[in-house]
């Protein structure tokens, strides 16, 4: 019997997780310069939650949720994105009680069952972030701003800005009724989706992946047309922090997100590296969420990065370092071992990164793997050293060598020796051998 992973599942493993922990590494570092916080909700809700919020007529609520009910009857939803979760907690735990703002951001598994592609999955990591009671546009140019920080530090290039505003429910109706007047001459062409959602909720055909819906919507009524004042300065304000800030952008006053919950300011940012799953973060205001989910009236501003995506974008870019242990303990023999493990144990509880050789290994054979490891130091231990109380050590980057003592090799790595042996420091100025011809050398030394 054979187990695969689920379609459009991943694994992550070295030496691929490194990319992964430094795009983690890099959003706590620059998120937590502009104040946001850590939130963990789980990866589980009541599929009312994904439903009141993203709504009932988009492709995530109609199409893509993995939805089951539990033992006792109740429906049951693998998260979808992160911002109703978000939400949910910050009125269930009353965070709003906090002094204001709330800036929170997070990161793990989302899961949408969409049809697999490169840059889709079913299972998809994202990190997001979500900030709490700020109406004003500052707050939508500072999110903007701290993502083209977090990419500059992972030195992603290439990507466009695109902002929007989609109005709030002043504007929103006339442009709803624009739309609906728009489409009702095609509604033939529309697909069975899009004739169901004419009536209920228009704005969502300007969003169908429908290939003849989405040659029907050239020409449609745009929401920029139809703002308010209090949108439109709001809009205006974003763009002049967006010079004053330096943060590069478009507008794309066609862009429509995907989830019923936004309100003024939606952006994207995309890269065309990335072929057709071109966004790489997306986010937006929902100015009513809060309230909608019991809260008090709350204005709140966030955005999902798809770390799959930036992964792509990291792996066509960069070279990444891959840490390696500081030191393999090589040994021969049954005491030589026992005392590698004693010395291993010391070393790792002052945080060394430390190797041994495993299952009568022949030196030879440790030492190639010292090697493949990239390991910076390779002690020996054999009977000998046993006896003479001292480990000999090689640095593997440059061959040189020495001695040390078994009590104060528990030290080695705090005071990194500079002092080697004539001997080694005529290898040193040999050509790199081969790892063949190196490890022959140690055979030299006795064993
Ligand atoms: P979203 O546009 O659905 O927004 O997703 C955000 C990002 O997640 C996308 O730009 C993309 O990079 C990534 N993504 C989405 N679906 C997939 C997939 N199937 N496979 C791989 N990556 C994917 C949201 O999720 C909102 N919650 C963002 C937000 C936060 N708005 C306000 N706050």
């Amino acid at each position: 019997m054979k187990y695969s992973a689920l379609k459009g599942a991943q694994d992550i493993y070295p030496p691929d997780v490194y990319i992964w922990q430094t795009i983690e590494n890099a959003a706590k570092e620059v998120f937590s310069a502009y104040g946001f916080q850590e939130i963990r909700a789980p990866i589980i809700e009541y599929t009312d939650i994904f439903i009141r919020s993203i709504g009932e007529t988009t492709d995530i609520v109609e199409k893509e949720m993995y939805t089951f009910s539990d033992k006792a009857g109740r429906s049951i939803t693998l998260r979808p994105e992160g911002t109703a979760p978000v939400v949910r907690s910050y009125v269930e735990n009353h965070l709003y009680n906090l002094p204001s703002p709330q800036k929170f951001f997070y990161s793990g598994a989302m899961f949408r069952y969409e049809r697999p592609q490169a840059g889709r999955y079913r299972q998809f990591f994202q990190i997001g972030a979500e900030a709490f009671g700020i109406s004003e546009p500052k707050i939508d140019a500072e999110i903007l701003s701290m993502l083209k920080l977090f990419f500059e530090r992972l030195n992603i290039k290439d990507l466009k800005f695109e902002v929007n505003s989609i109005g709030c429910e002043q504007c929103r109706p006339a442009h709803k009724n624009a739309i609906r007047d728009f489409f009702s001459s095609k509604i033939e062409t529309l697909c069975p989706d899009c004739k169901r959602r004419l009536d209920i909720n228009p704005l969502r055909i300007l969003d169908c992946k429908v290939d003849t819906c989405k040659k029907l919507k050239q020409g449609a009524p745009r929401v920029t047309d139809f703002l308010c004042d209090a949108c439109r300065d709001h809009f205006n304000e974003l763009l002049s922090l967006l010079e004053l800030l330096k943060v590069p952008h478009v507008i794309n006053p066609e862009m429509v997100r995907g989830l019923d919950y936004y309100t003024r300011t939606t952006f994207e940012i995309t890269c065309k590296k990335l072929g057709a799953q071109n966004a790489v973060a997306a986010g937006g205001r929902y100015d009513r969420l809060v309230e909608d989910f019991g809260g008090p009236p709350t204005p709140a501003i966030g955005f999902a990065m798809g770390m799959e995506r930036i992964k792509a974008l990291i792996k066509s870019s960069a070279k990444q370092d891959i840490p390696a242990p500081q030191v393999f303990i090589a040994t021969i023999g049954v005491p030589a071992e026992k005392e590698a493990l004693l010395i291993a144990d010391r070393l790792r509880e002052k945080g060394t990164w430390v190797e041994v050789g495993y299952a009568g290994n022949s030196l030879k054979s440790q030492m190639r793997r010292a090697d493949r490891l990239s390991a910076g130091y390779v002690f020996i231990i054999g009977d000998d050293e046993i006896k003479s109380g001292k480990v000999k050590w090689k640095k593997l980057s440059d061959s040189t060598e020495g001695e040390i003592s078994f009590q104060a090799v528990d030290d080695f790595f705090a005071n990194e020796p500079k002092e080697t042996k004539k001997k080694s420091e005529q290898i040193t100025k040999k050509k790199r051998k081969l790892p063949s011809e190196k490890h022959d050398r140690y055979h030299r030394w006795k064993y």
